[in-house]
């Protein structure tokens, strides 16, 4: 492949095949698209591999705000295969991990060095920093997709494509290839498996931050995971590398717990339908509650039964997303008369350019069996029938391996 034409499997040159989210609530589209060169601070990255995250879900679904067409996917790995004017890192022919959130670096949350809490993330316009999409349907001119605010502008004399279609977080890791930022293309180590470098751009990154970096668990403390997905089995990771003395995973099937025990966990309990049940079993297997419980499905029972398992002192760290709007309740007296605590963690508390390259060397020296968590490779066209298996619990991680056919 050249660093100016994209013919992945055959496509005509500038075309990419990709999984398109034409309105929330409907399937996703596997469809032919153009995509532009990239432009001043950008880099195109021909795709290996991306996960498939509960998020993408929630995004399918329309339990979050998000708007469209857009192209799906925010978990995905590559090799830069081309830059725009003026980018000096990454260079062409690097494997990068894509990060879901480039810092706006102006607002409060960047200013005190929090990036991993801006607000305003370019990446949340799901468009290039300066505005512009990079894909379309490639009806108009041969020139850059879109411009401007017009989220459905049509072709027009500069050359630009009509009817330009977003990209997820600025970087729509579920296409053949895909023009992002450069900041948001961070190299990771010569040798790294590209889908664990998929998954170091989400769940890794959000389960082991949340671990180290959020609620930085000190060594000899008991944990408690609830919910075994990628996020979760990354939690998992993260408490044995902090030196948890007991880990005790939770999740409704048993094929997650038997996963959760091969990448670290001491103790296993499958959850039922009634959360008080699985309180006193954690109870019981940590002398009278967990120091550190972690809810990594995003639903407000388990949300609550992570605080309600919390022993004097202990910290629950929110990790999982539910639908916008859901509220959990607790009671206040002994969370405040027992000193708990509750964290809310977005991204692991990550800074990308430091922690992708770090995890990704724990990969390759074994602190991260991130292999373990992968338990289906799937092509493109696989994609619903991913969300399929997702709802129903199936696999820890299912992720679309671009050389698949
Ligand atoms: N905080 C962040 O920055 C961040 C980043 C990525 C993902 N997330 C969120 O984390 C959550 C998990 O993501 P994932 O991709 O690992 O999801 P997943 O669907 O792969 O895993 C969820 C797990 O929870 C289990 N589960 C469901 N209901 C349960 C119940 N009642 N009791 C016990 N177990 C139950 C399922 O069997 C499954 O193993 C999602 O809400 C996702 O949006 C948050
Ligand atoms: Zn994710
Ligand atoms: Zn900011």
């Amino acid at each position: 492949m050249t660093p100016t034409s994209v013919q992945a499997g055959g496509r005509r040159a500038g075309f990419v095949r990709a999984a398109v989210l034409e309105s929330v609530g409907s399937p996703a589209v596997i469809t032919e698209l153009r995509l532009a060169a990239p432009g001043p601070g950008e880099v195109r990255v021909r795709m290996l591999a991306s996960g498939v995250c509960h998020s993408d879900l929630h995004v399918r679904d329309g339990e979050w705000d998000r708007p469209t067409p857009i192209v799906m996917g925010h978990e995905g790995a590559g090799i830069v295969d081309a830059v725009g004017p003026g980018v000096g890192s990454p260079r062409v022919g690097q494997l990068v991990a894509l990060s879901w959130l480039v810092p706006c670096g102006v607002c409060r949350a960047c200013r005190r060095g929090q990036v991993w809490a801006c607000p305003d993330s370019p990446s949340f316009r799901h468009r290039m920093l300066d505005g512009r999409t990079v894909f379309s349907r490639g009806a108009g001119g041969a020139g850059r997709a879109g411009s401007g605010a017009d989220e459905r502008g049509g072709a027009d004399e500069g050359g630009l494509a009509a009817d330009p279609i977003l990209s997820y977080c600025a970087i729509a890791t579920m296409a053949e290839a895909s023009v992002v930022p450069a900041a948001a293309a961070i190299p990771v180590p010569d040798g790294t498996d590209p889908a664990a470098a998929a998954l170091i751009g989400c769940c890794v990154t959000t389960g082991v931050g949340a671990v180290l970096k959020t609620a930085q668990v000190p060594a000899g403390s008991s944990v408690a995971v609830i919910g075994l997905g990628g996020v979760g089995l990354s939690c998992v990771m993260g408490a044995v590398i902090a030196g948890a003395s007991r880990i005790v995973a939770v999740d409704r099937v048993p094929a997650k717990l038997a996963v959760a025990r091969e990448v670290g966990a001491t103790d296993t309990i499958e959850a039922g339908d009634d959360p008080a049940r699985t309180a006193e079993a954690l109870r019981d297997l940590t002398d009278g509650g967990p120091d550190f419980v972690f809810e990594a499905i995003g639903r407000t029972d388990t949300v609550e039964l992570a605080i309600a398992a919390l022993p004097l002192g202990g910290t629950a760290v929110l990790v999982g997303m539910t639908p916008l709007g859901q509220r959990s309740a607790f009671e206040v007296y002994p969370l405040v008369d027992g000193s708990r605590r509750i964290l809310g963690s977005n991204y692991g508390f990550a800074e990308p350019a430091i922690d992708f390259p770090r995890y990704a060397a724990w990969t390759l020296d074994g602190r991260l069996p991130v292999d373990r968590l992968i338990d289906r490779r799937i092509g493109l066209d696989d994609l619903e029938d991913a969300f399929a298996a997702m709802r129903r619990g199936e696999y820890t991680r299912q992720v679309i391996d671009f050389d698949h056919g």
